[in-house]
This record gives structure tokens, C-alpha cells and sequence, in this order.
């Protein structure tokens, strides 16, 4: 929850809304230049504004292209993960509590509200909201003042608020699960993300400039995209959005053999548990003990993968994280790459 300082190298060929190069939002479908425009006018004003879209759709770097790219941009953007706040400490973070406020408050905290003056609050995943966050959010978008925990005056904060949401919010606020009265203040600009099945030919721009980024990241060359490659990204229904293609970019450019980005199937590397059970009915035809070792050797092979592309292919921090020692994490890597994937490195 602290200022963002995101930006990686441009990929040639890329629309990005005017100013937002640092935000790289990505895309030259039609329907995500629409959402472009939308968010290069709200970035224009001060009005509150919800973004909409699927899971992975951008929402949140949508957010921050709008914060930098208003006349708030020199003060903090500062999302908050609206279902992660406990309910009991709800008002101590929002609007943080002075010195001796309760047992455990030695120091004073200023709280997010006051940490976002001047600048931007995005409230995250606003569809997870407790009724009591909701009410206690709505007090402060009437007037935008608030007090600390155990504080005796009222406090202002010159805070631009952006939510985004997941889910329909319309249909929860007709549903009664979500306040009307809340939805109001809240949808006073609204910006939909479309998702990237929506996005003709937008996948493709992606994958190429997640190649180029990561090629400039880790100082190897760019991957070009497999003509299998392009056919897979047109056809697939992407459930997961820019988020599920960017990590399959992610691992293939660090785990694929080949010196293009060669995929042709969602997640080859990744375990499911469905692909679990598929594995096990595959398996039945051979012994159980012969079964069981092919199974452990998939198992280790997805692993290794997946934690090596959680620590952005650092070896030693992979092992870190896999709780092994480096040396015998590296004996299982070369068990399944004899090349080693970096392990003969210090
Ligand atoms: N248009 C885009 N151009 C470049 N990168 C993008 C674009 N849209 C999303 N991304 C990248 O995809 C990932 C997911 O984006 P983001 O976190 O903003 O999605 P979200 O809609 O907030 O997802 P969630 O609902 O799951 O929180 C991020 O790494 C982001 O940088
Ligand atoms: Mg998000």
C-alpha cells in the first residue's frame, strides 16, 4: 500500500494512452481504445470513478494511469485491498489512531486516508466490502472528513477516490448486497475494462511486449512468438485476462527451450487439480509404482517451475522460498535440466 514506482521499457508498436507511458496500458482493439479515452477524460477531472472489469483485466493499472496522469500525480496513489482490512482494525487503517488510542497503539498511525492527501485512494475489490466498511466508507465520501481513532477533531483529506470492482456492483447493489446509496457516490465516472477475449488482436501485442520487457529484465534476448504461438493466443478464451497472459509469457520466456515463445496450450507447465485426476486415470495404465514415480516427476518439474517463476528465476531465492538447501535445490533442478537453469552459477 505505498506510492507506485512501476515502469518497464516500452515494447515497439504499443498504443499507450497519451502521457501513460509509465503505465503501460497496452492494447489497439477497438474496445480497449474506448476504455482508453475513458480513462485519459477521467484522468482530466477529479470525480470519482469506478472501474469494472474480469480478474486480471487491468483495473488496477488502470487506476494508477488515471492518479499520474491528473494533476494529483506528484502525490501518493495508495490502493487498499478493500476484503483484506479486519473489521476491527477497519477504522485505525482507514483513518489511522493516535498515540495511546488502545492498548497496542504506542505510536500514532496516520491511516491510509491521511496518507493519500492530496493524491489518490483506489478502494480495491470494493465488491468485498463488509456492510460496516461500506458505511464507514460512505461517511467519509459525503464530506471526506474523518477522525482518528481516539482523536477529538475532525480531520479533512483531499482525496481522490477510485474503486474497482470485479463483479457487476449494479447487479449486487439490485441484489441488496451492495449499498445504493454507496454505489451512487461511487459510479460517478465508470470505466469498463473489457476482457481479452473481447480484445481482437490485443493478446498478440501483449505477449510481444511481455517478451520485450522481460528480454530488457533479465538482460537476454527477445523471444519472438512461435506461429503456434499466435494461433493459441487468438483462440483462447483467456478466463484469467492480461494477468494469466503475462505469467504464461513469464515462464515460458524463462523455462521454454526453444529461442522462441513457443505455447500452444494454457498453463502446459502449471499443476490443476483436475489435471491431477486426468494425470491418475492416464496412470492407471501402468503399475502403481511406476505411476507414482511419473506423477513425483511431474509434480517436481511444475514446482520447480512455478517457484523459480515466482522469484523471477533467481535460483537462490527459489530455494529460499522452497525452504531447501541451494545446493540440493539445484541437484533437483538438474535432475530435471541437465543444463542446470542457472545453477552453476555462484
Ligand atoms: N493493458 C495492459 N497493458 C499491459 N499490462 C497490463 C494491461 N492490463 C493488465 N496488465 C498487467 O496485468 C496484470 C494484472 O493487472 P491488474 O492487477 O491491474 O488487474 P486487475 O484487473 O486489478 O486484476 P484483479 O481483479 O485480479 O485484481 C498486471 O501485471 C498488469 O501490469
Ligand atoms: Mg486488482
Amino acid at each position: 500500500m505505498r506510492q507506485s514506482t512501476r515502469g518497464d521499457g516500452a515494447a515497439p508498436g504499443c498504443a499507450v494512452a497519451r502521457g501513460a507511458r509509465d503505465h503501460r496500458l497496452i492494447g489497439e482493439s477497438p474496445a480497449f481504445v474506448e476504455a482508453l479515452a475513458l480513462i485519459s477524460k477521467s484522468a482530466q477531472c477529479d470525480a470519482t470513478v469506478l472501474i469494472e472489469g474480469e480478474t486480471g483485466t487491468g483495473k488496477e493499472l488502470a487506476a494508477r494511469a488515471i492518479h499520474y496522469l491528473s494533476v494529483r500525480r506528484d502525490a501518493p496513489f495508495i490502493p487498499v485491498n478493500c476484503g483484506a482490512i479486519p473489521e476491527n482494525l477497519l477504522e485505525s487503517e482507514l483513518y489511522g489512531h493516535v498515540r495511546g488510542a488502545y492498548t497496542d497503539a504506542r505510536e500514532a498511525s496516520i491511516g491510509l486516508v491521511g496518507q493519500a492527501d492530496g493524491g489518490t485512494l483506489l478502494l480495491d475489490e470494493i465488491e468485498a466490502m463488509t456492510q460496516r466498511t461500506q458505511i464507514v466508507m460512505l461517511r467519509f465520501l459525503q464530506d471526506h472528513q474523518y477522525r482518528m481513532v481516539g482523536g477529538k477533531t475532525s480531520r479533512r483529506a483531499d482525496v481522490r477516490v477510485i474503486a474497482s470492482s470485479n463483479a457487476d456492483l449494479e447487479a449486487l447493489t439490485n441484489e441488496g448486497r451492495f449499498r445504493s446509496d454507496l454505489y451512487f457516490r461511487l459510479n460517478v465516472l465508470a470505466v469498463r475494462l473489457p476482457s481479452l477475449r473481447e480484445r481482437t488482436g490485443d493478446a498478440v501485442l501483449l505477449a510481444q511486449a511481455f517478451s520485450h520487457r522481460l528480454s530488457e529484465r533479465y538482460g537476454k534476448p527477445f523471444k519472438a512468438l512461435h506461429p503456434e504461438t499466435i494461433a493459441f493466443l487468438e483462440s483462447y478464451a483467456w478466463p484469467g485476462n492480461v494477468r494469466e497472459l503475462e505469467n504464461m509469457i513469464h515462464r515460458e520466456y524463462l523455462f521454454g527451450d526453444g529461442p522462441a515463445i513457443h505455447i500452444t496450450q494454457p498453463d502446459r507447465h502449471r499443476a490443476h487439480g483436475h489435471a491431477c485426476a486426468a494425470a491418475a486415470a492416464t496412470h492407471a495404465a501402468q503399475d502403481f509404482k511406476s505411476a507414482k514415480a511419473t506423477a513425483v516427476m511431474q509434480f517436481e518439474r511444475t514446482y520447480l517451475l512455478e517457484i523459480l517463476t515466482r522469484a523471477g528465476g533467481n535460483v537462490s531465492a527459489a530455494a529460499r522460498l522452497a525452504g531447501k538447501e541451494r545446493s540440493a535445490f539445484c541437484r533437483l533442478i538438474r535432475k530435471h535440466w541437465p543444463a542446470g537453469m542457472g545453477c552453476h552459477e555462484p
